[in-house]
């Protein structure tokens, strides 16, 4: 018998509000920057899905490589019947790998892609039937806190694809600090970090030859279009990706092509020919240098896997932290 998903409601604003207010001030700043959280409606969580399948995109199918491989480790460590979270779940995939193996009694799949979060979690629960299914809409930047009737003695909240790389060290290190302090003792976190590598390898994943991340990138433009109403002429916009190492991040963003204006509402945003719109970062880690910002954020480093070429790693990080804090 399928069980059916528990649906959670957790989203704070309307969304549609939030995104005007953000995208406004994002244009009114200088340099222009948009939060990354708004790539993902129904079709940038989409087209998200055919950027994992990239050939250039080595993210994806190393961190599955990863996690098939060290599934039973990780099942050792954890122990069966946890709450397993899944932050940014997408198409809920990956945990795939690791539900036989860790036997969690609950999954909790957290994702700001609405309908999106809807299908996946359905799909798992009709693949695991044992598993209690439960699915929350919510904007994990912003609220970071169980469902009542979710909580579990031991909590595994799985960070896969390297989201954390779409915060900067600083906010990296604030997110696993308030993800800790939301965690019962005895709790850890399993999370994907790329890895500092060739800039060549890096900058072709993030502008694959297919057009895929740019669609991606542009679609945030459309996004403004549908949802806001924006007066913008996305032809007039190219995507960048480079990798600046100096603070080892790729950099995304969209370059005005001529100078030109965008129109919301009543206002108007002027751009330069050569201005860019700052769409998104993913920084790149050396393993001590993440593991050293997890203890910053009160964690144990208590394993990690990676794979032979070293393009990605897999962490897991426990709550229980050698030395004793107060907080
Ligand atoms: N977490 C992913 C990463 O940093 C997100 C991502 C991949 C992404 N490709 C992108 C975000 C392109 C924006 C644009 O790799």
């Amino acid at each position: 018998m399928t069980q059916a998903v528990r649906f959670h409601d957790q989203h704070v604003d309307e969304a549609s509000a939030s995104f005007l207010d953000d995208v406004m001030a994002g244009l009114s700043a200088r340099p222009k920057a948009l939060s990354p959280k708004y790539f993902y409606d129904q079709r940038g969580s989409q087209l998200f899905e055919a950027i994992c399948r990239q050939p250039e995109y080595y993210l994806t199918r190393t961190e599955e490589g990863i996690l098939a491989a060290a599934a039973e480790e990780i099942a050792a460590i954890v122990g069966p019947e946890s709450l397993l979270v899944e932050l940014g779940s997408g198409a809920s995939r990956k945990v795939r790998l690791l539900l036989e193996a860790m036997r969690p009694s609950r999954y909790l799949g957290v994702d700001i892609s609405r309908d999106f979060l809807l299908q996946s979690t359905r799909l798992l629960a009709a693949d695991y039937p044992w598993l209690e299914v439960h699915a929350a809409w919510a904007d994990f930047s912003q609220r970071l806190c169980l469902p009542a009737g979710v909580e579990g003695r031991r909590v595994v909240a799985f960070f896969p694809g390297s989201s954390i790389g779409n915060f900067e060290p600083q906010e990296a290190e604030v997110f696993l600090s308030r993800l800790r302090r939301a965690m019962p003792p005895g709790s850890g976190v399993l999370i994907g970090v790329d890895l500092v590598k060739d800039r060549g390898v890096l900058e072709a994943a993030y502008d694959d030859a297919a057009g895929v991340t740019a669609a991606f990138n542009l679609n945030l433009l459309e996004r403004m279009q549908r949802e806001l109403g924006a007066e913008v002429e996305v032809g007039n916009f190219r995507h960048l990706a480079f990798f600046n190492e100096a603070a080892s991040r790729i950099e995304m963003h969209l370059v005005s092509q001529c100078a030109q204006v965008i129109g919301i509402d009543s206002r108007r945003f002027a751009f330069s020919r050569g201005e860019t719109l700052h769409t998104e970062n993913s920084c790149k880690y050396r393993l001590e240098g993440f593991q050293a910002l997890a203890e910053r954020a009160g964690y144990r480093p208590a394993a990690v896997w990676t794979d032979t070429d070293r393009l990605f790693s897999v962490h897991y990080l426990s709550t229980d932290a050698l030395s004793t804090d107060a907080d």
